[in-house]
């Protein structure tokens, strides 16, 4: 997406060899724009794949989760990190481990929002080691619906995340790939 892929070139800035912060209109400050570009694109690529329904984690992949929703028309769910307050014992929950923080979290999603009929579309800002969408895809199979994809804003292809999901036979889209994160500079795949 070539959108995008200008506002990382412009606005994000490389923290290491493998991190990419683009907190000016993902992860802390969000563009509604550009998150509604990105929601119609997803839409777009899922068109065809008989979606009901999107999971996505707290907090970053909210945002381009909502707005895939909205033109979708299908509801959207995030899974929780932490417990709510009103909590109850009717939760599907999966443990996801952090290689970049080193520590395990568990998320959790009430039973009553994932059906046995579903198709769920899993949407989430960053794909690095596959960790969260693996935790998601966990709780989709538990809840014996069906992953009709994985979408994802920006991808590592440099990192192991995409062969985790596609070894599964799960399809997954990518909004812009970065290759390599090398001499401070963001790459992207062909
Ligand atoms: P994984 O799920 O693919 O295995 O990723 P990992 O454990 O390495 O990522 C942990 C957190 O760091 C996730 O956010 C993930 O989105 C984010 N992340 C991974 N790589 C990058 C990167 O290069 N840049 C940025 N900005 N974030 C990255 P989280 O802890 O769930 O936080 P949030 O959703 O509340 O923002
Ligand atoms: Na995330
Ligand atoms: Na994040």
């Amino acid at each position: 997406m070539k959108l995008l892929e200008d506002r990382i070139k412009k606005e994000g800035t490389v923290l290491s060899d493998d991190v990419l912060k683009v907190d000016r209109f993902l992860n802390h400050q969000v563009d509604p724009q550009l998150m509604d570009a990105i929601g119609v694109e997803f839409a777009r690529l899922f068109k065809d794949d008989h979606i009901t329904r999107i999971l996505t984690v707290e907090s970053s992949g909210i945002a381009p989760a909502v707005f895939t929703g909205l033109h979708l028309n299908v509801p959207v769910v995030f899974a929780r990190k932490h417990k709510s307050l009103t909590l109850n014992d009717n939760l599907y929950t999966a443990d996801v481990y952090s290689y970049t923080k080193q520590v395990n979290n568990q998320i959790s999603i009430d039973k009553r929002f994932i059906n046995a009929d579903d198709r769920v579309l899993i949407i989430d800002d960053f794909l690095a080691n596959g960790q969260a969408a693996s935790g998601l895809i966990d709780i989709v199979n538990a809840a014996n619906a069906e992953v009709g994809g994985v979408g994802i804003v920006i991808e590592k292809s440099f990192q192991k995340g995409r062969r985790l999901i596609t070894d599964q036979g799960i399809k997954v889209e990518s909004l812009a790939r970065v290759k390599s994160l090398a001499n401070n500079q963001v790459t992207f795949e062909e």
